[in-house]
C-alpha cells in the first residue's frame, strides 16, 4: 500500500460520488483531463459544464472530449457558473493555476474563484462534492491559496465537512486537495 497522490485521489473521490445521469461541473477546463474523465463517469444521461476563459483551453477540451455530446464546452468565466447551470449537481471540480503549456500569465484569481466556488455550493446537492486542487507555487497563487482557505475554513460545520488532503514534507508548493461535502440537511 502506498499513500494515494492527490490527484488519484480526486479521482476517486469523484468516482464514489458521481453516477450514470449526474450534472457536474469542471470549472478550469484547461486540457480537457477532468472534463473528460467526468463524461465517463455521467455517461450520455448526464450533462459535465465546462469551463474556461481561454479558447485554446476550449478548443484543447473539445478535441479530447470528441465525441462526447453531453460535454457542454463554455467560453467564459467560472464567475457566471449560475447564468448556465440552474439545477443541482453532484460535483464540481476546480483545478487552480495556469494553463500547462500555455501563458503562465493568465492565472485563477481568488475573487473569481470565490464567486464560483459559492455558486457551485448552492446547485451541490446533499452529499455532493465540491473538490478545489490548489496549485500556489506561482506569482499570485499564494494569495489564491490564503483566500480559499480562510473561506473553506468558516463554512459552518452543520452544513458542509471540508478535507484538506497534501503532502506537507514536499518542496515547491506541492498541489493539494480542499473537498467540501454538502451535508444532508436533518428535520
Ligand atoms: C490548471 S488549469 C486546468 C487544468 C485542467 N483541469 C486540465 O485537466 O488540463 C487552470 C485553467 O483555469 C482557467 N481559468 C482561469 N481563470 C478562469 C475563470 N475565471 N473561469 C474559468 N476558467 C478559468 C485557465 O484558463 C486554465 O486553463
Amino acid at each position: 500500500m502506498s499513500l494515494q497522490r492527490v490527484l488519484p485521489f480526486t479521482k476517486s473521490l469523484l468516482e464514489q460520488i458521481v453516477a450514470s445521469g449526474d450534472r457536474v461541473i469542471d470549472a478550469t477546463a484547461g486540457n480537457g483531463h477532468d472534463t473528460l474523465f467526468l463524461a465517463q463517469l455521467t455517461g450520455p444521461d448526464g450533462t459535465v459544464f465546462a469551463f474556461d476563459i481561454q479558447k485554446e483551453a476550449i478548443e484543447a477540451t473539445k478535441t479530447r472530449v470528441e465525441g462526447f455530446h453531453h460535454v457542454r464546452l463554455i467560453h467564459d468565466s467560472h464567475a457566471k457558473i449560475s447564468e448556465y447551470v440552474d439545477s443541482p449537481i453532484s460535483a464540481a471540480v476546480f483545478n487552480l493555476g495556469y494553463l500547462p503549456k500555455g501563458d503562465h500569465s493568465i492565472i485563477t484569481k481568488s475573487q473569481s474563484t470565490l464567486s464560483a466556488m459559492e455558486q457551485c455550493l448552492e446547485l451541490l446537492q446533499p452529499n455532493g462534492l465540491l473538490l478545489v486542487v490548489i496549485y500556489s507555487g506561482h506569482e499570485g497563487g499564494s494569495e489564491e491559496r490564503d483566500a480559499v482557505m480562510e473561506f473553506v475554513r468558516t463554512l459552518p460545520q452543520t452544513n458542509f465537512d471540508v478535507l484538506q488532503y497534501g503532502f506537507i514534507n514536499q518542496q515547491h508548493s506541492p498541489p493539494f486537495l480542499v473537498a467540501v461535502e454538502k451535508k444532508l440537511k436533518k428535520n
